[in-house]
């Protein structure tokens, strides 16, 4: 695989300074960020030829994702890299930490720490490697609002932060509703992440899409359009190497003769 020179649009095969520019007026912000769509979306979102956008996904392709299978001996071998939680308890049973290229779902009850936990790792994410960190920065995306500068500079002290640089390194975004949760995930997050960002937070996935999608008749629709923002997720934690955290409230169910534990679901499924 590739060394991380940014590779430009115009370098790709079939990319002429023309479709570059309709690209980046998508959004899209370099070789390896095209490499992250298929041809069916590219031609929803930019008006260019068909072949030549074919041309210029297998080019990034070969740049950026294995296109031949090793043995499992040895496969996986990077993979001691973690991100301290803050937490001791929550570490260890996590192994060291959150991994990088993994998509992790906080559940809990409202009022239960998750956006507090969230904010943490806004933090730790830029502790160098020795401290638990991943030396990068956050990509915050607050559905619900709740984002707080005040416990964030509190945080960073406690880590041992210059407050100024750690907000620096925290990128936030409020989202407004689904169609914008996807249009930034796949643009401004991802130019972001080229940036340096190592930790994604979603703060909560669920939120917008319940609102949105009220109901049982919306349910199916809700489910598939939940799913494509997380796969888009996975994508770019996968080819980035990069954290993803995303918060879903639970309730509780009325099901006859449950315990109460399991009458508590995640309200997304
Ligand atoms: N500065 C602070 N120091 C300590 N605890 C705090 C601080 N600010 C908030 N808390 C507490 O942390 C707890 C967790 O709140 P948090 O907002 O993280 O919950 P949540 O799981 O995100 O809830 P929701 O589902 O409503 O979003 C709350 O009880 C809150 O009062
Ligand atoms: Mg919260």
């Amino acid at each position: 695989m590739m060394s991380e020179v940014k590779v430009e649009l115009e370098d790709l095969e079939g990319i002429g300074p023309k479709t570059a520019e309709k690209l980046r007026n998508a959004g899209i912000c370099s070789a390896k960020h095209l490499s992250l769509f298929n041809v069916d979306e590219l031609l929803n979102i930019v008006d260019a030829d068909e072949r030549a956008l074919r041309r210029a996904l297998a080019h990034a392709r070969r740049l950026f994702m294995p296109i031949k299978a090793v043995t499992a001996s040895r496969y996986g071998l990077r993979d001691d890299a973690r991100l301290t939680t803050g937490v001791k308890s929550i570490d260890s049973l996590l192994g060291g930490g959150l991994r990088p290229k993994a998509i992790y779902e906080l559940c809990g009850q409202p009022g239960t720490g998750k956006t507090q936990l969230c904010l943490q790792l806004s933090v730790t994410v830029q502790l160098t490697a020795n401290k638990g960190g991943l030396n990068g920065k956050c990509y915050f995306m607050d559905a619900e609002g709740t984002f707080s500068k005040e416990r964030v500079k509190a945080i960073a002290e406690r880590f041992g932060l210059d407050v100024e640089g750690a907000l620096e390194n925290i990128y936030i975004i409020e989202i407004m509703n689904t169609d914008h949760l996807l249009h930034i995930a796949t643009s401004d997050l991802v130019s972001s992440v080229e940036k340096g960002v190592k930790l994604v937070v979603v703060d909560s996935l669920m939120s917008r899409f319940r609102s949105e999608y009220s109901g049982r008749e919306s349910l199916a629709l809700r489910q598939s359009r939940l799913g494509y923002v997380l796969d888009w997720l996975i994508r770019i934690a996968r080819l980035y190497e990069v954290v993803v955290v995303v918060t879903t409230p639970v309730m509780e169910v009325p099901v006859a003769f449950a315990s109460s534990t399991d009458r508590i679901r995640p309200v997304g499924g």
